[in-house]
């Protein structure tokens, strides 16, 4: 079956994984198609299936769909870079997580791990269908969690770009276009990460 990504990238696997692992990158131009309502709740029914510690369930969501307001109080809370190729997304949204635990108001030590495991399930079902995305770390917090107004057990992590593979690099500026059509994917070699003895820093 003719895969619904756009590929062109070369993932240099040490050792073979699912296709929409391998498939799966970060691009900044997007297509030009909308991302329905229904398309979102989609996006946001596999992030509710991820695993978390007790099923505490810590992570929210604040999206907006382009052409709406909600979209573009969402895009006014990235950060200066983030702003020159976002506009190119269809779908922006904020993460947060709740930092203490419903039961009994202790920090949530875990929470931020179960964050992560919300967007892990978020972004391969969003691969799964043809959908781009970009998580983003360059965002105005403070801005963020007044716009939105977060009560201050909540912490605002990250916003992340949406938008169907098949954008047009040409949406982007020279620099950006360049990391764009970049073909190599990098990552490190298992062997500085994984151990299977003792942790080693890299000699
Ligand atoms: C938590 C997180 C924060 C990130 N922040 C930004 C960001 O602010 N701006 C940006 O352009 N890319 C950002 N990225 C994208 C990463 O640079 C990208 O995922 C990484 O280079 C690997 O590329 P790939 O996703 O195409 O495999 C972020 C990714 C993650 C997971």
């Amino acid at each position: 079956m003719e895969s619904i990504v756009t590929v062109n990238k070369i993932t240099p696997l040490e050792h073979p994984v699912l296709e929409s692992i391998k498939n799966r990158w970060s691009p900044r131009a997007f297509a030009k198609t909308p991302i329905t309502e229904e398309k979102v709740k989609i996006l946001l029914e596999a992030g509710r299936w991820a695993p978390s510690a007790s099923n505490i369930q810590p992570w929210r969501v604040i999206w907006g769909i382009k052409g709406t307001k909600m979209y573009d109080r969402i895009f006014d809370c990235l950060d200066d870079f983030n702003q020159i190729w976002a506009a190119n997304a269809e779908l922006l949204w904020i993460n947060a997580f709740k930092k203490t635990m419903e039961k009994n108001d202790k920090e949530n030590f875990h929470a931020l791990h179960d964050l992560g495991l919300f967007m892990g399930n978020v972004i391969h079902q969003a691969n799964s269908m043809g959908i781009a995305t970009h998580q983003m770390a360059g965002v105005k917090f403070k801005k963020a969690q007044d716009e939105f107004k977060f009560p201050d057990d909540y912490h605002v992590t990250t916003a992340v770009a949406f938008g169907y593979y098949g954008g047009n690099p040409d949406d982007l500026p020279e620099d950006l276009k360049k990391q764009e059509l970049k073909k190599m994917r990098e990552r490190k070699e298992q062997h500085e990460f994984a151990f299977n003895g003792n942790f080693q820093t890299k000699k």
